[in-house]
C-alpha cells in the first residue's frame, strides 16, 4: 500500500482495480541532480493539459530504453541516459474514444537530462517545467507515479549517505533492514524514518534493481566540512575503527563492515552519534548495527567523532 493510493481521483487507477486488459507504455522521469538539489520535469498532456512526465507506446522492435529517449525528445526536447532498469510502474485511463478508456501500465525509466533543445517535434503542444520532486508529486495526479517520483527522489536526494560509495552487498543489506523496519523504526531518526516507509513498497527485486541502478551513478568526491584534526583521527581511527573498517577504510566484507571512504564527514557522525544513542543498531536482530554500536560507544565526545570523519575523508584517493 502506498500513501497514496487511498486517494480516488477520477483518473488514476489501483493496481487492484485494473481488472480488464492492460496496455503496455514507457515513460521518462527526467531529472537533473546537482550537488544542492534534484528536479525533475513535468510536462502537460495534450488533451486533459494535466501534469504528467513524457510517455508513450513503446516502439515496435526499439527497446524499451531507445523508445523511452524518444518520447522524451518528441515530447519534451531532452536528451541524456536513460536508467538501464525501469524505476517503478503507474498506471493511468487513456480516453480511447467519446466514452471509452484504456488501462495503461506506465513502465517508468530515469533518464539524467544532459541537454535539452529549444526545437523539438511536440513544441508548442505542451507546457514544460522543471520542479522540485516535492512539488511534482502534488502536480501529478496518478497516485502510483506519485510513488514513483517519490521513491526515485528519497533514493536521489542529498540526505542519502553517498550511496554509489557502497558495495552492492552492504546496500542491498541496508536497505533489507530498512524495509523490514530493523532501520529507521525510531521516529527520532527522522532520515531513517521516511527511507523505511519508503522501501516497504519495494519488493526486493525492486531493491536489487534500485541498487544496481544506483551503482552507475559517478561518486563525487567529499569535502572536508568539519575540520576535525587528523592526526587526533588518525590515532583514535587505528584504535577503534582499523579492525574491521580497514587501515584505508574500504571495509571488510567477511565482518560485514562497509566501506567508509567516499562517505561525507557529515554522515559518518551522525551515523555515530546514531549508532551512540542507539537509534541506530537497536533493531531486533540488526547484529550487526549492535556491533558497530559497541564501538561508537567507547568514542568519548562528538569532537573524537568528527577527528575521526575527517582522517576518513582524508583517505580518498
Ligand atoms: C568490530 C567491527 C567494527 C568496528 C571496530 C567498527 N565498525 Fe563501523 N561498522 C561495522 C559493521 C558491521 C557495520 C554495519 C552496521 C550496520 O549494518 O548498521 C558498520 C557500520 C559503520 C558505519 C555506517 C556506514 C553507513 O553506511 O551508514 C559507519 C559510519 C562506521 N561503521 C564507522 C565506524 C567508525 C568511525 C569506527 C571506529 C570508531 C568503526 N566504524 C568501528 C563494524 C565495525
Amino acid at each position: 500500500m502506498n500513501l497514496y493510493s487511498k486517494i480516488k481521483i477520477s483518473r488514476g487507477s489501483d493496481k487492484s482495480s485494473v481488472k480488464e486488459k492492460v496496455f503496455h507504455q514507457i515513460g521518462a522521469l527526467c531529472y537533473r541532480s546537482t550537488e544542492k538539489n534534484v528536479k525533475v520535469l513535468l510536462i502537460t498532456s495534450r488533451r486533459s493539459k494535466r501534469w504528467i512526465i513524457p510517455k508513450g507506446w513503446k516502439v515496435d522492435k526499439m527497446s524499451n530504453r531507445k523508445s523511452v529517449a524518444l518520447e522524451a525528445w518528441e515530447e519534451a526536447g531532452v536528451q541524456g541516459r536513460v536508467s538501464d532498469r525501469s524505476i517503478g510502474t503507474y498506471y493511468y485511463r487513456k480516453r480511447s474514444s467519446k466514452n471509452d478508456f484504456l488501462t495503461c501500465a506506465v513502465k517508468v525509466f530515469a533518464l539524467e537530462v544532459k541537454a535539452s533543445k529549444k526545437k523539438f517535434p511536440e513544441r508548442g503542444q505542451r507546457r514544460l517545467k522543471w520542479v522540485n520532486p516535492t512539488i511534482a508529486i502534488d502536480l501529478v495526479t496518478e497516485p502510483e507515479l506519485k510513488t514513483v517520483i517519490k521513491n526515485f527522489s528519497g533514493l536521489i536526494s542529498e540526505r542519502s549517505p553517498a550511496l554509489p560509495q557502497l558495495s552492492n552487498w552492504y546496500m542491498q543489506g541496508q536497505l533489507q533492514k530498512y524495509k523490514q523496519n530493523i532501520l529507521g523504526y525510531k521516529v527520532e531518526d527522522s532520515d531513517g524514518y521516511s527511507m523505511s516507509s519508503l522501501m516497504k513498497d519495494y519488493s526486493n527485486q525492486q531493491i536489487a534493481d534500485m541498487v544496481s541502478y544506483i551503482k552507475t551513478f559517478k561518486p563525487r568526491k567529499q569535502l572536508n566540512m568539519l575540520h576535525g584534526d587528523l592526526e587526533n583521527g588518525k590515532i583514535e581511527y587505528q584504535l577503534n575503527c582499523m579492525a574491521c573498517h580497514q587501515e584505508n577504510g574500504k571495509g571488510n566484507k567477511q565482518l560485514h563492515a562497509p566501506n567508509l571512504v567516499g562517505l561525507s564527514d557529515v554522515y559518518i557522525v551522525n551515523q555515530l552519534i546514531k549508532y551512540k544513542d542507539g537509534i541506530r543498531g537497536s533493531g531486533n536482530g540488526d547484529k550487526h548495527g549492535k556491533v558497530m554500536q559497541l564501538f561508537a560507544k567507547n568514542l568519548k565526545n562528538e569532537q573524537v567523532m568528527k577527528d575521526i570523519a575527517s582522517y576518513i575523508i582524508s583517505l580518498q584517493d
